[in-house]
């Protein structure tokens, strides 16, 4: 091709629907068995969030009706907080849109989820989403919508009062899918779903032919997260641009203490002093190169302290331990933390159950189950940073020596989940996740072989035990013979302070 005919070609932009249309794959939405799985995930993912923002149990209806022509109808219901009507539209019918960009842990944070499910469900069967809501007093309403893909705007085909007895929403999408062949996968979601987040009740109902309820394993509420400004070293030359457009300070000093977090006053001094910086710079005369030079000293210093965890909602001790004990066979569980860490400004916490019992598989190393922020992560299990861990651990060190049924349990909990990709399968390999998952992998691992150890112990006494009084008894025979006793005297007692003796010891 010509130098000319190449100026002539024709230049446009799309839209991120059009993006994501074409790039479903990306989004979790590669082909119909995952398209199944995605779309349960992302539905049952909004209904526990708007659970946790209305500070109530979840409580989720799912039903899955398998139509005609490989269609599959996938419906949702939760007791969360609704919708305010005025944003209905918009948050289903935008791709990009939604009400998690604040800095706390929740599951969803991309404003990409379930449209991508409203998205791919219109692009397979032509089908509107019909989303049931109530948010506040009065009756609820009901909303049939399409997205337009070129602009990225919700196509609003209905909206109608239907009387609604209490608050949430229910979302129903009708999609190309394999049931069939998800229905496995459905189910295992579901239930690791209650490991994560055990005070939340499920009740599936899957073509009729599949039925129950799972949960709730405990009824304590997880810890609230609370939104918190921005973390000092979690800055970029745009994130200060747009603090510095909403911020109503005048000087430099001011708007770091009113915009960031772990920036008090003589904080904020002392950065601008190891800057060089004037405090009672005025905002309005910052070039470009300065808050280039200011992101770049943020990033720097060494004097703020670690994230505030408060925004974090990690699932906890004795919630995580029921959660697993209900859903599997146990005989054996130990929990661990790891954190606050930080991850480029980002706080985050690690959590691990180590459990053995027969519902496991026995081999040399545990089967890992991976969360992030309670939901579980059931795909690309062979990418991601916690399987690169748990492989790269001596697990014969810490009571493998021969096979265990065992299994180990991980939850990262943080403001930014590492990704490996917007469907939200794997974590990225970041060093400082590394680094503490493989440390809370020994804290785990020390609690197992202590169990194994002390329970290969027990056997041993058990079985020198046996060998000492079957020893005693035939000294005690052979005694009273030499001695001319009618029958040889007790011994069982003498075996027994052995024992007592040792096991003081
Ligand atoms: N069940 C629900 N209850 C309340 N709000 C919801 C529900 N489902 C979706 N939303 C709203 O729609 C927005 C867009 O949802 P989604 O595309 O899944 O993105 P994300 O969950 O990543 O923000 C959410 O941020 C939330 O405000
Ligand atoms: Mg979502």
């Amino acid at each position: 091709m010509s130098s000319q005919e190449r100026s002539v070609q024709k230049f446009s932009g799309i839209s991120p629907a059009e993006f994501f249309y074409r790039n479903r794959q990306m989004a979790g939405f590669g082909n119909p068995t995952q398209a199944v799985y995605s779309t349960v995930r992302e539905l049952i993912e909004n209904g526990l969030d708007a659970c946790e923002d209305a500070g109530k149990a979840p409580e989720i209806r799912i039903k899955i009706v398998d139509e005609d022509s490989d269609n599959v109808t996938v419906t949702v219901k939760d007791n969360g907080t609704g919708l305010p009507y005025d944003e209905v539209a918009q948050a289903f019918g935008r791709i990009l849109y939604g009400s998690k960009y604040e800095r706390r842990q929740k599951r969803g944070t991309f404003g990409l989820g379930v449209t991508m499910a409203i998205l791919y469900g219109q692009i397979t069967t032509d089908s509107p989403v019909l989303i049931c809501t109530r948010f506040g007093e009065g009756l609820g309403r009901a909303y049939r919508l399409l997205i337009d893909i070129e602009k990225n705007a919700p196509i609003l085909l209905s909206e109608t009062t239907k009387r609604q007895h209490s608050l949430g929403t229910s979302v129903s999408i009708c999609f190309k899918g394999d049931l069939k062949r998800a229905q496995e996968r459905v189910l295992e979601y579901l239930r690791l779903t209650t490991v994560g987040t055990p005070n939340a009740r499920i009740i599936f109902n899957i073509d009729d032919e599949i039925q129950g309820c799972i949960g709730p394993w405990t009824s304590e509420a997880p810890k609230t997260s609370i939104p918190v400004k921005p973390h000092p070293r979690a800055v970029d030359v745009e994130l200060i641009q747009r603090l510095l457009n909403e911020c109503e300070s005048t000087t430099i000093r001011d708007f770091l203490v009113t915009s960031f977090q772990q920036l008090g006053t003589r904080t904020a001094s002392k950065l601008l002093a190891f800057m060089n910086i004037d405090p009672k710079t005025p905002l309005d005369v910052l070039t470009r190169q300065d808050i280039s030079r200011l992101c770049q000293g943020m990033r720097h210093y060494d004097g703020f302290c670690s994230p505030d965890s408060k925004c974090l909602s990690p699932i906890g001790e004795a919630s995580f331990t029921a959660g697993v004990r209900s859903t599997f066979n146990t005989s054996f569980l130990s929990y661990g933390r790891q954190g606050v860490f930080e991850w480029q400004g980002n706080p985050v916490i690690l959590e691990g159950v180590l459990a053995v019992g027969d519902s496991f598989s026995v081999s040399d190393t545990p089967t890992l189950y991976r969360m992030a922020n309670r939901v579980p992560l059931l795909y690309d299990a062979s990418e991601d940073i916690f399987t690169k861990v748990v492989r790269q651990t001596s697990w014969r060190r810490y009571g493998f020596s021969k096979p265990q049924p065992a299994a180990l349990f991980l939850n990262v909990s943080s403001t930014r989940i590492p990704y490996r990709a917007t469907g939200k399968q794997s974590l990225a390999h970041i060093m400082e996740i590394e680094r503490e998952t493989s440390l809370l992998l020994k804290v785990l691992g020390r609690f197992l072989s202590k169990k194994v150890s002390s329970g290969g112990a027990a056997a041993r006494n058990v079985k020198k035990r046996r060998e000492y009084s079957e020893l005693i008894g035939i000294v005690a025979k052979y005694g009273s013979e030499l001695a001319d006793f009618d029958s040889p005297p007790p011994t069982e007692h003498i075996v027994q302070r052995l024992f007592e003796v040792s096991e003081d010891e």
